[in-house]
């Protein structure tokens, strides 16, 4: 199993010597390597199973460091650097050579951020090379939130997780690409909401959909729990003495059904099957709670997961796109 601490300079060996290690961000916690490295990426790919179509993000600690790698930044991505970063938000910059085709899988844009987090922004400022990191989870499995999510998953492929305790925003950084007329859109939507995006960027266009291939993490099953999720609408569900029945789809039992809730619970399902992630209604909350409570349902006895999702707003948003991900079934 891998060693969990907060040695920065251990961390740092390792990541000199070409090995990779978990480290925490404000979103998810990260499978970190020298992103100048070919070993190193390669060992990315390896440890998480990740076909190696679908590239990485570069991760430093500030934008003059970004601007070493890439051979342009238009002012608007500056601009957004600028005003959410340290923060939740990754920019797709055409890169330099320098850049190993294995971290782009040979695009011609490589994705950078400055992640919010104490420890991360420390390790990066004592390394001399960005550091590549997707998310440190099994390709197409739920994201790790917590050191000992990535312990349980990844623990026995690699020698060290940096311990930064939960991820405080919850969700993958929200990816922003320029069109060719430096128009910006959004790739993924993620942990900075489009209403603060907009503030920068006027009206943006969210290009989030899983029909496009050259938008990995965006393909379909992505984010999912071992069990088959449903995500349904509350009146496309009927509760019978012990069945449920979810129209369109199967008759279960009531035991056999797992309910991710926002702030309410479901009548008539066994509580101890269910997880409400923001009974106060927090939306902010509820993201925090998300890949933690569909990791806790997946370990539970029963055959599927249901949800309705939950709130259409800011990073509720996010949200429901990582839940319609993961679901086997939607409606
Ligand atoms: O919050 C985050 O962004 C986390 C933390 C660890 O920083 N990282 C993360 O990485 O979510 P990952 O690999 O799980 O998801 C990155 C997504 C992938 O879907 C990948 O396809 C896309 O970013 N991506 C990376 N580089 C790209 C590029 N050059 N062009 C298009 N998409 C890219
Ligand atoms: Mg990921």
């Amino acid at each position: 199993m891998a060693e969990i601490g907060v040695d920065i300079s251990k961390a740092i060996r390792f990541l000199n010597n070409n090995q990779v290690v978990g480290i925490p961000t404000e979103t998810v916690y990260g499978l970190a390597g020298n992103a100048l490295n070919s070993t190193s990426i390669t060992q990315i790919f390896e440890v998480k199973n990740r076909p190696t179509f679908d590239p990485l993000i570069c991760h430093t600690h500030q934008i003059s460091e970004i601007e070493k790698y890439v051979t342009r930044l238009p002012t608007m991505a500056y601009d957004l650097f600028e005003k959410f970063s340290p923060g939740p938000i990754t920019i797709l910059l055409p890169r330099k050579n320098i850049i190993p085709d294995l971290v782009t899988s040979g695009l011609s844009n490589v994705a950078f951020r400055i992640p919010k987090h104490y420890l991360t922004l420390e390790l990066l400022r004592n390394l001399d090379f960005p550091l590549a990191a997707p998310s440190a989870n099994p390709f197409g499995y739920i994201s790790p939130t917590t050191a000992l999510h990535v312990q349980a998953q990844l623990g026995s492929k690699i020698p060290y997780i940096l311990q930064g305790g939960d991820c405080n925003i919850g969700v993958e950084s929200t990816i922003i690409g320029f069109y060719e007329e430096n128009k910006p859109y959004i790739l993924r939507l993620g942990g900075l909401k489009t209403e603060e995006i907009e503030k920068v960027t006027g009206k943006i266009l969210v290009q989030n959909s899983s029909s496009k291939p050259s938008a990995p993490g965006m393909l379909e099953s992505h984010y999912a729990p071992e069990k088959k999720m449903y995500f349904i609408k509350r009146n496309d569900i009927e509760i019978q003495n012990n069945t449920i029945h979810l129209k369109n789809f199967d008759v279960f039992d009531i035991n056999e059904v797992g309910f991710l809730g926002f702030d309410e619970y479901l009548e008539k399902i066994p509580k101890e099957n269910q997880i409400i992630l923001a009974e106060n209604g927090n939306i902010q909350l509820a993201a925090q709670r998300l890949f933690g409570a569909m990791r806790e349902l997946d370990k539970k006895n029963i055959k599927i997961i249901i949800t309705f999702g939950v709130p259409t707003y800011q990073i509720g948003l996010a949200i429901n796109d990582r839940l319609q991900r993961a679901s086997t079934y939607l409606q």
